[in-house]
């Protein structure tokens, strides 16, 4: 096997985030604009994006409506940011906002940022507080920073931290068919 590229191999999705670090409306906008180039079907493009900025508005929105024990450590992100989809109801709107945010976690890591994902949270009280419209569904919030001290996380967070990170290993994933092998 060759190796990965280094986009894919250092990312991965801390919670201590440096709470002093600003990011950059500009990469903010590079981030987004890595998400809109994602694949879709039928190029739909279902992908919709609400952005905070650490302490404003839309940040706090956010934050409050993640469940209590990611409101932890999510304020000290960079950004906050909802991505919701549009075709509620269609059977891949979700599948292609994951690419979508793949794509801006992807660009993240070549920034030199990080990307934690969470889905723990109250999707109807958010919708509620960002006013969002009824043909919206909030499906993840994409915490975005620089790397923080994994020391100053509350102390049942650190060993998850900065423990080993596990994948099944690919025999496991890739399925044999007939007598095709890896
Ligand atoms: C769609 C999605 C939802 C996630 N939701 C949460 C979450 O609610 N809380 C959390 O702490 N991490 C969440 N994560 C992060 C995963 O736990 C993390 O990606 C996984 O453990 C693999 O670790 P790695 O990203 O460092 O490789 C989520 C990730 C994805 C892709």
């Amino acid at each position: 096997m060759t190796d990965l590229t280094p986009l894919l191999a250092f990312r991965w999705s801390p919670r201590a985030f440096d709470p002093y670090a600003e990011l950059p409306p500009a990469e903010a906008a590079t981030l987004l604009e890595a998400a809109r180039w994602a694949p879709s079907v039928g190029n739909a493009q279902p992908w919709r994006f609400a952005v905070g900025h650490r302490d404003d508005d839309t940040f706090k929105r956010i934050l409050v409506n993640l469940s209590p024990n990611e409101q932890r450590w999510a304020g000290r992100a960079g950004l906050l940011v909802l991505v919701a989809h549009t075709r509620t109801g269609h059977p891949t709107a979700a599948y292609d906002l994951g690419q979508a945010v793949a794509h801006l976690t992807v660009q993240a890591t070549a920034l030199g940022l990080h990307v934690r994902q969470v889905t723990d949270l109250d999707r109807a009280s958010l919708a509620a507080d960002l006013d969002l419209a009824a043909d919206l569904r909030p499906y993840v919030v994409v915490a975005v920073g620089q790397l923080g001290d994994p020391l100053s996380l509350p102390a049942d967070l650190v060993a998850e931290e900065t423990g080993l990170r596990h994948r099944q290993p690919l025999d496991e994933l890739v399925l044999t068919c007939g007598d095709t092998a890896p």
